[in-house]
């Protein structure tokens, strides 16, 4: 027997809407080939912009995007990318070797973000730039005063300042971002902090680089976080970033398709310990930070395996199967547990890279599971979290365990409340009685995302084959509600 006890009366705080966050980096086919194809392309686009990735992407309510990377945002020098574009320089992207024309630059990207109306989130070159490109760029992009870059960016074609919410200084500077130790990171936060300034009506949130990984390369994870905290001087930190990966592009049976209930069992078991993660980075928070005011953003997440045969091994490019949405559902539960603190998250990444929602090719583009994950939770947007209790059998493989269900549970300012459910099991479905005496339910409704196959997803021949079905497995008898959860499947379900 599986019970799960919804608590509609115990209110958890809101889920911020910007845990369902992007990523776009220029690499591999992400920008280039992928979200741009150019003002003359015969694939319709709004200057250069895919009209239909940007209607998708309106259709899930995305409310941010990052950009220009990761990795790629260390070696970025933003004046490349202003002015007229034939005048911009062909740069080499380290990251896959392939040439970067600038054609996407700060104005094609935050036109990029009206289109989709999201708030654009930079991340600022720490590693190989100066702490005075910085402050130029953020003036260049944010002031309305009459100075030489307000006057530039007026030339550019841009009258009024934007708005800039959020601020990455740095990505990963432990890492690919200059290999730094925690206490030179905290220096150069405090640095650049103090020159990142100020101009717009509206402040932007500075935010800080953090830890990558469970165990942060074989450091302790906690320790080098609480360094990061410490050893900043006096200067605050409106937001940390982490990274966590499910992370598998060295292994060849990790394949993103062609894999079995091992493989299966692994990615979930892994992607499960970004709870771990989560929790471990909060509790150093709350020791600087008890009122919970900062940030912690996961801006960068996914599940990473060996790219497609015959792709460059650097484009990180992989297909998208029913185990991606698994992996999403159980992220954005474990998100959501923790909405007190996790405020911010971006998927790595929106199309053509790593646990990508959209893959192109040509003038084809297809959704992938995880897409409709994101589609099925939109609800969950700025809802209120309720408090769910779940007692279900566990999943286990060897002296390893997950749970078999996992659920989370929001209420709109309308008073809907939304239930979605992933079942980790690949074979054994698990029928679920909800106790829901706390609330009047006279309706309940939804859709599922399921296939007998685990390894099932949408291919450029087969687009729909793993799409949402209006589901039928939700019953309310005598103030009851009994849910059929099929094996691998990820279900929405609103009660009203
Ligand atoms: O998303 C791909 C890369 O992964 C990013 O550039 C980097 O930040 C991370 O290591």
């Amino acid at each position: 027997m599986a019970k799960l006890t919804l608590k509609t009366k115990e209110e958890r705080g809101t889920i911020n809407r910007h845990i369902y966050g992007h990523f776009a980096e220029h690499l591999g086919r992400c920008i280039y080939d992928g979200f741009y194809v150019g003002e003359d392309s015969d694939i319709p686009n709004t200057r250069g912009f895919r009209n239909d990735i940007v209607e998708a992407l309106r259709a899930v309510n995305i409310p941010n995007l990052r950009w220009p990377g990761g990795c790629f945002a260390d070696e970025y020098h933003w004046r490349d990318g202003i002015g007229p574009k034939e005048d911009r320089p062909l740069r080499l992207n380290f990251w896959g070797n392939a040439p970067e024309p600038n054609l996407v630059g700060t104005h094609e990207f935050l036109d990029l973000c009206e289109q989709l109306g999201c708030e654009p989130y930079f991340g600022g070159n720490v590693g190989s730039g100066t702490v005075q490109e910085m402050r130029d760029w953020v003036e260049y992009i944010t002031s309305d005063y009459d100075s030489t870059l307000s006057n530039e960016r007026r030339a550019n074609g841009r009258e009024n300042a934007w708005h800039m919410p959020f601020w990455g200084i740095g990505n990963e500077n432990w890492g690919c971002g200059g290999h730094m130790r925690p206490d030179q990171m905290a220096d150069l936060y405090s640095q650049y902090h103090t020159f990142v300034r100020n101009y717009h009506e509206k402040p932007l949130m500075k935010i800080a680089a953090g830890v990558g990984g469970s165990d942060h390369n074989g450091e302790d994870l906690a320790v080098f976080m609480d360094r990061v905290m410490n050893r900043r001087h006096n200067v605050t930190m409106d937001g940390v970033s982490i990274h966590f990966y499910v992370y598998f592009p060295q292994k060849p049976e990790h394949s993103a398709t062609d894999f079995d209930e091992k493989q299966w069992f692994e990615v979930l078991h892994e992607a499960n310990v970004m709870d771990h993660v989560v929790t471990v980075n909060s509790a150093i928070l709350d020791e600087y930070d008890p009122e919970k005011k900062m940030w912690l953003i996961v801006d960068e997440w996914g599940a990473w395996y060996p790219v497609e045969p015959g792709t460059n091994p650097r484009f990180l490019y992989q297909q998208n199967s029913m185990r991606d949405a698994v992996v999403a559902a159980l992220t954005f539960h474990i998100f959501q547990d923790h909405c007190d603190r996790v405020q911010m998250a971006n998927l790595a990444q929106t199309v053509n890279v790593i646990q990508a929602l959209f893959l192109t090719e040509d003038e084809k583009m297809i959704l992938t599971p995880t897409y409709h994950v994101f589609d099925m939770f939109k609800g969950h947007q700025d809802a209120t979290a309720l408090t769910l209790e779940l007692d279900v059998d566990t999943y286990e493989q060897g002296d390893q365990s997950l749970p078999m269900i996992s659920a989370s549970a929001s209420k709109s300012a309308s008073g809907e409340i939304l239930l979605t459910l992933t079942n980790l099991h690949p074979n054994q479905a698990v029928s679920l009685d909800c106790d829901i005496a706390d609330m009047d339910v006279s309706s309940v409704s939804g859709s599922i995302l399921v296939d007998d196959d685990i390894t099932a997803h949408n291919t450029f021949d087969n687009p729909n084959r793993v799409t949402p079905q209006a589901f039928d497995g939700a019953q309310i008898a005598d103030g009851n509600l009994k849910i059929d959860v099929p094996a691998a499947s990820v279900i929405a379900l609103t009660l009203q």
